[in-house]
């Protein structure tokens, strides 16, 4: 017998000490579309997502994740997540409902302790008559046009102190771990997982962490449907300010067309586009190897993540990124290329 607890990630809450700014950043220029405003709250989602928001701005002190949204296969899937948690420390609960979708069941992850949350019943998102694009109903609204035009949700990533650790328990609830880059023998330093077949590259994906911090989130990331939607991603940012942090370029580990920004918040958004194909349930994870030209990062094996990659937040004060750049330091192998160029 085989079971699938997950449907896909549904959505994801950025939290921004300047939401107003990350929110118009957000609209104009990454392309996503306002659903509606609560509290502190705004919901977004991309243009071609049918569900009520993938995105919900809210504000914060500093710039971070707050809830990771994962809808489940089915109704009953959220009682069963439920009942294998019950008791454990990563257990936090049940919400009746929220905002665009409803009874909700809340956990830590293990390690990371970033919160998570799973659910089945949703509201769909219904455009004005004025929207819509009556011609390809599988769109829930015609194509925006606007900004980069951000289309899905497609993967956030996260810090771990035990990337072994939380990789097993994300296993517990379905997901498949695809592909991992080691450092050297048996030190990850990136693992990418999915919960499903529809984005089998990963909707979720881990990198180590050193400075105690919990709770983290390095980015988040949305999908365009073309490799030159993400070169035009990198025009449409320059021409609105927005400096470019990383691409665009191709991992080997997941073959996606990446491209890195930081919103107004402070936070890292990625857009993509492709990405290998790996349906299988049976997969075990491959292994990419750093040493080798570090492939993961780069399909060319000719460039590496730029300085201040790493970082993550919240943020680390000054005892915890001291013991970060310590531990990094120990790591050059796969770190040595930000150490050479800080210097
Ligand atoms: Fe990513």
């Amino acid at each position: 017998m085989s079971e699938i607890l997950l449907s896909q990630l549904a959505h994801v809450e950025l939290i921004s000490p300047k939401p107003d700014e990350t929110v118009q950043w957000m609209k104009e220029v990454f392309g996503l579309e306002e659903t509606t405003r609560e509290g502190q709250s705004v919901y977004l989602r991309g243009w071609a997502e049918w569900l009520h928001s993938s995105l919900i701005v809210t504000e914060g002190r500093e710039p971070g994740v707050g809830r990771i949204g994962w809808r489940t296969y089915g109704p009953g899937d959220p009682e069963i997540v439920a009942q294998r948690l019950g008791g454990t420390e990563e257990a936090v609960g049940w919400v009746d409902d929220w905002t665009g979708h409803g009874a909700t069941y809340q956990y830590r992850a293990p390690h990371g302790r970033q919160l998570h949350e799973v659910f089945w019943e949703v509201d769909r998102y219904q455009a004005p008559p004025e929207e819509r694009d009556p011609a390809i109903p599988n769109r829930p609204q015609r194509y925006s046009g606007r900004g980069i035009g951000a289309r899905y949700l497609d993967h956030v990533t996260m810090p771990t102190a035990n990337m072994r650790g939380d990789i097993e328990f994300y296993k517990q609830l379905g997901a498949r771990h695809t592909a991992q880059t080691e450092a050297e023998p048996g030190f990850s330093v990136f693992s990418t997982l999915t919960c499903n077949g529809i984005r089998s590259t990963h909707d979720m994906a881990l990198v180590p962490d050193f400075s105690g911090v919990t709770g983290r989130a390095h980015h988040i990331a949305f999908r365009v449907d073309q490799r030159l939607d993400v070169e035009r991603a990198a025009e449409v940012f320059l021409a609105n300010g927005t400096p470019i942090e990383f691409g665009p370029g191709i991992h080997g580990i997941d073959e996606i067309t990446y491209l890195y920004v930081r919103e107004p918040g402070g936070f890292r958004m990625e857009i993509n586009s492709g990405g290998w194909v790996n349906t299988m349930p049976d997969w075990e994870a491959t292994t990419y190897q750093a040493a080798r030209g570090n492939p993961g990062a780069s399909i060319y094996r000719n460039v590496t993540p730029p300085p201040g990659f790493h970082e993550a937040w919240p943020a680390a004060d000054e005892t915890a990124a001291a013991q970060e750049k310590e531990a990094m330091a120990q790591r050059r192998e796969f770190f040595g290329a930000v150490e050479t160029s800080r210097r």
